[in-house]
């Protein structure tokens, strides 16, 4: 059994001391760092870019799983690549051209990831699922964090599990949007790798306790 990876969602984090909460976050045993990237187009938020990205990447070793919520994002593709990230993950929904921006990731050098809102059926990116190192079943609709665990995510990690064994792929599954201690047990037990969390974490008075309850299967208090 693999470990079970967590990201804490910078989202959630104090924007005003990025750099301290990063480096509390990385203490407290995070595997990676997601950075929300919203345009305010795609989703109803608008968020950071490759600035802070690329000013990220000089205070942390921590992989940096940039989350794409933007139309377009094949135009920005080498821009975040140049600014440190190491996953790219792109919408189904966002993309015109899927396969072509996966492939677009993968040449700058950085793991390609392909997204899902909860409105989309597994089915649209099946055609793409080979191309990918990370795929992202969001759990709520994009664009905010402290939303509601939407289960119906639950039998989509099931069907991208199995389609992914069918291929030999080694990409793993990544879950988005209100996972806590009561909904990511029911991820992992559904074959969730990597658990995004933005509130649960950054609200939590002790972030490595946080992560803790997280990661564990039988769910934390
Ligand atoms: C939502 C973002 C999430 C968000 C999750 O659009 O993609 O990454 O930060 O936040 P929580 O864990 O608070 O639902
Ligand atoms: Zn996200």
């Amino acid at each position: 059994m693999n470990k079970v990876l967590i990201a804490p969602s910078i989202l959630s984090a104090d924007y005003l001391n990025f750099g301290r909460d990063i480096k509390e976050i990385e203490k407290a045993g995070a595997d990676l760092l997601h950075v929300d990237v919203m345009d305010g187009v795609f989703v109803p938020n608008i968020t950071f870019g490759m600035g802070l990205v690329g000013q990220i990447r000089q205070v942390t070793k921590l992989p940096l799983d940039v989350h794409l919520m933007i139309v377009e994002p094949g135009k920005y593709i080498s821009r975040f690549a140049e600014a440190g990230a190491d996953y790219i993950t792109i919408h189904y929904e966002a993309s015109k051209d899927l396969s072509r921006d996966l492939k677009a990731i993968r040449k700058n050098r950085v793991r390609p990831g392909v997204s899902i809102n909860p409105d989309t059926s597994v089915k649209k990116i099946e055609p793409v699922l080979g191309l990918v190192e990370l795929v992202l079943i969001m759990s709520v609709f994009p664009g905010f964090g402290g939303q509601e665990f939407i289960s119906g995510s639950l039998s989509k990690i099931r069907e991208v599990k199995e389609i992914l064994q069918k291929l030999g792929s080694k990409a793993k599954i990544e879950v988005d949007g209100g996972l806590n201690s009561q909904t990511a047990p029911l991820a992992l037990a559904a074959g969730a790798d990597i658990l995004v969390a933005g509130a649960a974490i950054f609200n939590a008075k002790n972030y490595g306790k946080a992560i803790k309850n997280l990661r564990s299967k039988e769910g934390g208090k």
